[in-house]
């Protein structure tokens, strides 16, 4: 046997925690990466904007510086000054944003590097020159050199934004592959975890639900008397169990129904065959020499000299007695075993029945062919024990008798307008009705309700003899 039901669960349950979980681990994964790339390319960002700030500074320096060259007015000092203020924070700032990155730390240190010496080397010392003596800064050359200077610090900005640039492309490409992956894997772990419930719920109902609802469907079956109801029985773990079960349980049922039945239907036969015996040896032994001793009597009595009629009389009274008990014989007899149901048949036997019935019957046959011999017997016992209950307990004025062959079946009902009531642990004969009509295989139901009379329907499944 494979594993038990709870193993199968654990193991299925387990898969499916792990694959979800694993799903989940993927999904989360994908989503620090992307959280990662958009951080950096913040970054980048963030570096572009100092890396601005920090050159429009040094466009305020030169600015600021010219125009007191120029005009040595002290206003164009305010810009120069603030500037020289700013620029070491800017520059620390910028230092500080690309420190991860060597080439672009390199660069940065080479600007601070190069405006430092701008300050320090050329601007500061041209503006103190100016301001002691005005017309010599106004040299030409001088002022040429400081925009050199000025232009080679533009063009290592302009390195250092275009390698940022660079990086922030990158990094914003591989952000929004991040972003893709964490979609697509979202997206697979959903569709992922959608099928596997799916298949889950599948197995639980291929391997646990159908076969519970088969058997359960199979149950009510055998409770309703089908004992022939079974269900497959290779169900997995303790469902196979299960089933292999409820079909061993239906087969022993069966066979002891089957048992019962044929048992009944013995003892059924055994009695009437001794009902059928008794009532030759009756009609064979005591009935004839009955009758022969009535005919001697007769003889005697026509034999008797007229001088002795006491003994006349007397012979007469033993006569009577005689067709008397031959009546009462003839009477047994019939009741053990009508010999007009072995010799004409259903129809005349039951209107035999009919006529000799305290309670006026109202008859109903139609039955033409001849019916094999256990079906006729048990349809007149039927009747016969119907229309005596009706005349014994009844108290009815009336009763209806129906016998009919039906396709496949012989249909007996017996009505009475009598007290009802009837009950068959009260008594003996209906439960040997039920008895005879269930060993063949017949239904009989009883509906007596008291004050409603009292109704016998038989159905026996019969072909014509
Ligand atoms: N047609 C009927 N009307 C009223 N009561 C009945 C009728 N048939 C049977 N009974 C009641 O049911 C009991 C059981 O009947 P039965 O099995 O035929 O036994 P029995 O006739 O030997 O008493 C009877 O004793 C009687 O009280
Ligand atoms: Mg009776």
């Amino acid at each position: 046997m494979r594993g038990g039901l709870t193993r199968r669960m654990i193991v299925a349950s387990g898969l499916l925690a792990v694959l979800i979980g694993a799903t989940f681990a993927i999904l989360l994964s994908s989503v620090g990466q992307l959280r990662d790339s958009t951080a950096r390319a913040r970054q980048s960002d963030e570096v572009l904007v100092v890396a601005n700030r920090l050159e429009r500074i040094v466009v305020d320096l030169e600015t600021g510086e010219r125009g007191f060259l120029i005009t040595a007015e002290e206003a164009f000092l305010e810009p120069w000054r603030s500037a020289q203020a700013a620029f070491p924070e800017q520059a620390r700032a910028l230092e500080r944003l690309v420190a991860d990155n060597a080439g672009q730390r390199a660069r940065a240190q080479d600007i601070t590097m190069a405006v430092t010496s701008y300050i320090q080397d050329y601007s500061v010392p041209l503006v103190d020159a100016a301001r002691r003596d005005p017309g010599s800064a106004r040299d030409v050359t001088v002022i040429a050199d400081g925009k050199l200077r000025v232009d080679a610090i533009r063009t290592q900005f302009d390195r250092f934004v275009a390698t940022e640039q660079n990086f922030a492309v990158t990094r914003q490409q591989s952000s929004e592959a991040a972003a893709r992956r964490a979609i697509a894997v979202a997206a697979g772990g959903l569709g992922g975890s959608v099928l596997l419930i799916v298949v889950f719920a599948g197995y639980l109902t291929r391997a646990i639900v159908r076969p519970v609802r088969r058997t359960a469907a199979m149950a009510g079956r055998l409770a309703g008397g089908d004992l022939s109801a079974r269900t497959p029985d290779h169900g997995a773990g303790e469902i196979g169990v299960l089933e292999r079960s409820f079909n061993t349980m239906a087969r022993a049922l069966q066979e002891g129904r089957e048992a019962l039945t044929a048992s009944r239907a013995r003892i059924v036969a055994a009695g009437d065959q001794a009902r059928r015996m008794i009532e030759r040896d009756l009609h064979d032994g005591a009935q004839q020499r009955l009758v022969s001793l009535a005919l001697d009597l007769r003889v005697a009595e026509a034999t008797l000299p007229r001088e002795l009629p006491e003994v006349t009389a007397q012979l007469a009274r033993v006569a009577d007695g005689l067709a008397g008990a031959l009546d009462d014989l003839r009477e047994v007899s019939h009741g053990i075993h009508p010999a007009i149901l072995s010799e004409g048949g259903l129809g005349p036997a039951l209107k035999a029945l009919a006529r000799r019935s305290a309670v006026p019957v109202e008859l109903d046959v139609d039955i033409e062919p001849r019916l094999s011999e256990p079906f006729e017997v048990a349809a007149y016992y039927v009747v016969s024990e119907a229309l005596t209950n009706a005349a014994k307990h009844a108290r009815a004025s009336v009763a209806h008798v129906e016998a009919r062959a039906r396709e496949g079946g012989l249909h007996i009902s017996v009505r009475d307008d009598g007290i009802g009531g009837a009950d068959p642990r009260q008594g003996s004969g209906l439960i040997g009705l039920i008895d005879r009509v269930e060993a063949m295989g017949g239904m009989i139901s009883l509906s007596s309700p008291t004050g409603k009379g009292t109704a016998l329907l038989v159905d026996l499944p019969v072909k014509g003899a």
